[in-house]
């Protein structure tokens, strides 16, 4: 077939060009507009003088002037709810500055100066949780992306790098300790009980790398050596009583040091490496320079309190962290529309480093769950955004899983094309160019195709444009030759009517149907919007498996009957293709099944054959635990809606718990046996045991669904002889969903056995926020008044509300009832934490492909908020672009 390929531009940006002009708006900040800093701040000196209700702080600049950018004769520091006390250039007391809007604006005539602000803050009264701010006692920063501003007036962009002195002091008994970037150069006690610490951080950084942490904490400490034989000390500082529960943490930190040594070449490069765990923190985990600053739930973990998930969850967060020192620190974002250039590099590196730790093929099917669960929504709504947006007005609504997930599935693309070792050889030269400066996404193509020997032109469009590409496969056989056809569409997304074709790397393998065997895998690059490829010395038409280990983040729409499905599903020798022809089995029979069409016999013989495939699976020896428990996963409501134009989440959600409960009662006497050979297995940290405890819940899932009163009481029983989080949290859970007082009695012991553990009362909201009883929403609405919840801790926050807005039961209740109490706490969190509040906005935005009658009520939600006076700009520009 001869089908025009379009020609991409090298910045794979001239279709843009006819999208319709977004209006003007000042505040919308455009990557094009980049204009490098007038200034160079070589150096920064700040001084703190520590209170939790008042801290004053004076900043030290020495400024020069920029000779790669255009003269001026002001500086602009940027400021956000902060004054200047009083202002210093060269030793001088000035007056001649004046504020626009919140920037600072000082008038500098000579080529280099030394400026000297006071500032003052109330760290207690940070509810925003950006700059510093005081989390139970202790003081603590974030500055990424833009909460330096909130402690001093500076130049707060990526591309300014400066060599950071802090000096801090206060009061000893309050913060025994004093924490800052690099390395700790002198200490001291001064007057009345206080005392004081200077560090140094050799390395030039942004200003978002900037933290500082005053506290009474107590480490784990440890140590590593490096690769050249330099020795680290490591800590992880936590609140006492804590320091038992950061094990985990530590072995991560360590393997994940040797692991960068030894896949990437990276090697630390300070003698001193801190983690400190917060309980009040927007994100998971922030990089800052030689001090990241983690959410607890990301350091603290042990058997008792933490699920298998949860250990998993730690050991990719601080891994995570502690490669960002390459990817990220050592070289930096030039701009925040470069953002994925460290984020979208730093998760695929997060993602490897677990595939090498557990098991490959489960970390590889978890992360694309994670993607299609988050990002294809993204992708496919009014948020869609690429990779390396345009546009934006709050660069915290662009920590999303498209820079993040899909950021990283476009660089695991380019590893794919290149093979590992020219990949590796593309990284080393990014990072030995780069080393030290403040680089691009492009900065980074460029680099891969020098370094590995990549042809990368059209690929530039995975960068610049939005939306997951469709691919449409069918398979033909002629004469000894099979032939694959394929054709791609991007569809169009906001801004963005015209998408023009992209590579799309394929594996493939042809299954002789009589053998069950192919000859090989080959890597298909679909380029063209249609395109043919031949096979020979092919005797029958094979059984296709395509896109392999998830090659490429596109949707796959292919004409495969049920047979070949069930086929894959038995056979395929690639884990992740297996596990997606079942899914792909259980999708389109629920497709059929959701849009009514399914006759009563087509619809027994569908179930039939997910029956067989399941069955399977449940007798496959050869399976560990751990996959076999990837299996039985049915794709998720969220998920299943998105392969759809226009979703009934109601019906959605019936036709699925009917199927799993026609699974589970054809299968009982296996399901009860799976559940019992698991349960046999004793506790342990290895896969083995890890598989048990997974398959176990797995089971009770299934069996919830086929005959409730035999899981009430298996599910009892697990809960009340579990010896670890897993196997009680997976009980409870299903107990959530039941009704009885097994479910009552659970919650009540739960509760009384974990009060005062605030991340397992955080797993008790969620439970029942997200279970599948009847009476979920009043359950929320009860527990919004319960004396543990508060609006101003945001993991308490998520527990019940981002609990409740993602799953789809309770959230998409028909009366509208779940859309109104997410609208009611975006307006009750704004005023608090308004980073947080717009993260609940993208569930509502999703109005446009619900059924007419809950898309109305979602629209009209967002309409409630769009005419709230005093929204924040986070907050309303998610609100607007959803309802644009
Ligand atoms: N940079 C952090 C990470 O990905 C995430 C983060 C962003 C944390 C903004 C806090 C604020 O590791
Ligand atoms: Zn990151």
């Amino acid at each position: 077939m001869d089908i025009a390929r379009t020609p991409a531009t090298p910045d794979g940006n001239q279709h843009l060009a006819d999208a319709a002009p977004e209006p003007h708006d000042p505040a919308t900040i455009r990557r094009e507009d980049y204009r490098p800093y007038p200034w160079l701040v070589p150096d920064v000196a700040l001084d703190f003088d520590l209170g939790l209700e008042a801290t004053r702080i004076t900043a030290r600049l020495t400024v020069a002037r920029n000779a790669e950018a255009d003269a001026s004769d002001t500086i602009r520091l940027n400021g956000d709810d902060i004054e200047p006390l009083s202002i210093k250039v060269d030793g001088e007391v000035s007056n001649d500055w004046h504020m626009d809007g919140s920037d600072l604006i000082l008038p500098l005539s000579g080529d280099a100066h030394e400026i000297e602000i006071a500032t003052a803050i109330d760290p207690s009264a940070n509810t925003k949780l950006m700059g510093l701010f005081a989390s139970n006692g202790m003081l603590c920063t974030q500055c990424e992306a833009e909460g330096f501003r909130r402690i001093t007036f500076f130049p707060d962009r990526p591309d300014v790098l400066s060599t950071y002195r802090v000096r801090m002091s206060g009061p000893k008994a309050q913060f025994p300790v004093l924490l800052s970037n690099g390395n700790l150069e002198a200490q001291g006690d001064g007057e009345e009980g206080t005392h004081w610490a200077q560090w140094h951080d050799p390395w030039p950084k942004p200003s978002y790398l900037f933290a500082l942490v005053a506290g009474d904490l107590v480490a784990n400490s440890d140590s590593f050596t490096t690769m050249s034989g330099r020795e680290v000390a490591l800590n992880i500082w936590v609140r006492e009583g804590d320091e038992n529960r950061t094990g985990h943490a530590m072995e991560s930190l360590k393997r994940s040091m040797r692991w960068d040594e030894q896949t990437f070449g990276r090697e630390y490069d300070l003698n001193l490496y801190n983690i400190v765990a917060v309980s009040d923190f927007n994100m998971g985990a922030m990089e800052n320079k030689g001090l990241n600053v983690f959410n607890t739930k990301y350091v603290l973990a042990d058997a008792e309190t933490a699920t298998d998930g949860d250990f998993d969850g730690v050991e990719g967060v601080i891994a995570h962290e502690y490669f960002h020192n390459w990817s990220g620190n050592r070289i930096t974002c030039r701009d925040w529309f470069q953002l994925s250039l460290k984020e979208g590099f730093t998760v695929l590196r997060d993602q490897l480093f677990s595939q090498d730790m557990g098991s490959e093929p489960v970390k590889r099917i978890e992360d694309v769950r994670i993607l299609r669960g988050a990002q294809f929504p993204e992708d496919s709504g009014p948020l869609a955004h690429p990779i390396r947006p345009d546009s934006y007005r709050e660069i915290s609504n662009f920590y999303t899983a498209t820079v993040y997930n899909k950021g990283a599935e476009v660089i695991r693309m380019m590893r794919t094309m290149a093979g590992g070792d020219a990949f590796r050889k593309g990284t080393d030269l990014y990072f030995d160019r780069h080393d030290g400066e403040a680089a691009t996404c492009e900065d980074f193509v460029t680099a891969m195709e020098d370094g590995a020997g990549l042809d990368l032109t059209q690929f530039r469009l995975w960068y610049s444009q939005a939306g997951t590409p469709k691919i449409g496969v069918r398979m033909e056989h002629r004469g000894d030759r099979a032939i694959l056809h394929l054709k791609q569409d991007v569809p169009p997304t906001p801004g963005q009517p015209d998408k023009a074709p992209m590579p799309i790397p394929l594996r493939i393998a042809l299954f002789d149907r009589e053998s069950g065997q192919h000859d090989g895998e080959q890597l298909v690059t679909l380029t063209k919007a249609q395109e043919s490829f031949s096979f020979d010395s092919i005797s029958s038409l094979p059984v296709l498996s395509i896109n392999r280990g998830f090659s490429a983040p596109v949707t796959i729409e292919r004409e495969i009957s049920q047979d070949d499905l069930v086929f894959l599903a038995a056979h395929d020798d690639d884990p992740f293709a297996r596990y997606e022809a079942l899914q792909d089995l259980v999708v389109s029979h629920l497709k059929a099944a959701v849009s009514g069409q399914l006759e009563e016999a087509a619809k027994r013989d569908g179930e039939e054959a997910i029956t067989s495939a399941f069955a399977s699976v449940l007798a496959d020896d050869s399976l560990d635990e751990l996959m076999r428990g990837e299996l039985l996963v049915l794709p998720s409501e969220t998920y299943l809606a998105e392969t759809m134009l226009v979703a009934d989440p109601a019906a959605i959600h019936s036709e699925r718990q009917a199927l799993r409960g026609a699974i589970a009662r054809a299968l009982e006497s296996e399901f009860l046996n799976l559940h019992e050979r698991a349960g046999a297995v004793p506790f342990g940290m290895d896969a083995a045991a890890k598989g048990a405890r997974k398959v176990k819940t797995q089971a009770l899932i299934y069996l919830a669904a086929g005959n409730p009163d035999v899981a009430r009481r298996r599910a009892w029983s697990q809960y009340e002889q579990a010896d670890n989080m897993t196997d009680r949290q997976g009980a409870l859970m299903v107990l959530c969903g039941l009704s009885g007082i097994e479910r009552t009695n659970a919650l009540i012991d739960f509760y009384n056995r974990f009060q005062g553990n605030p991340l397992v009362i955080d797993k008790w909201f969620a439970l029942q926020a997200s279970s599948m009883h009847p009476a979920a929403l009043e359950h929320v609405k009860a527990l919004a008044d319960h004396q543990d919840f508060t609006l101003k801790n945001p993991n308490r926050v998520r527990s019940l509300y981002m609990a409740m807005a993602y799953s789809p039961h309770a959230f998409h209740a028909a009366d509208g009832e779940g859309y109104r109490m997410i609208a009611d706490l975006i307006l009750a969190l704004d005023p608090i934490n308004p980073q947080t509040a717009s993260r609940f906005v993208p569930p509502l935005g999703r109005w446009r492909r619900i059924e007419p009658k809950r898309s109305a009520l979602m629209k009209e939600q967002l309409e409630r908020l769009a005419a709230a006076p005093g929204l924040s700009s986070d907050t309303h520009e998610q609100v607007s672009r959803s309802l644009g």
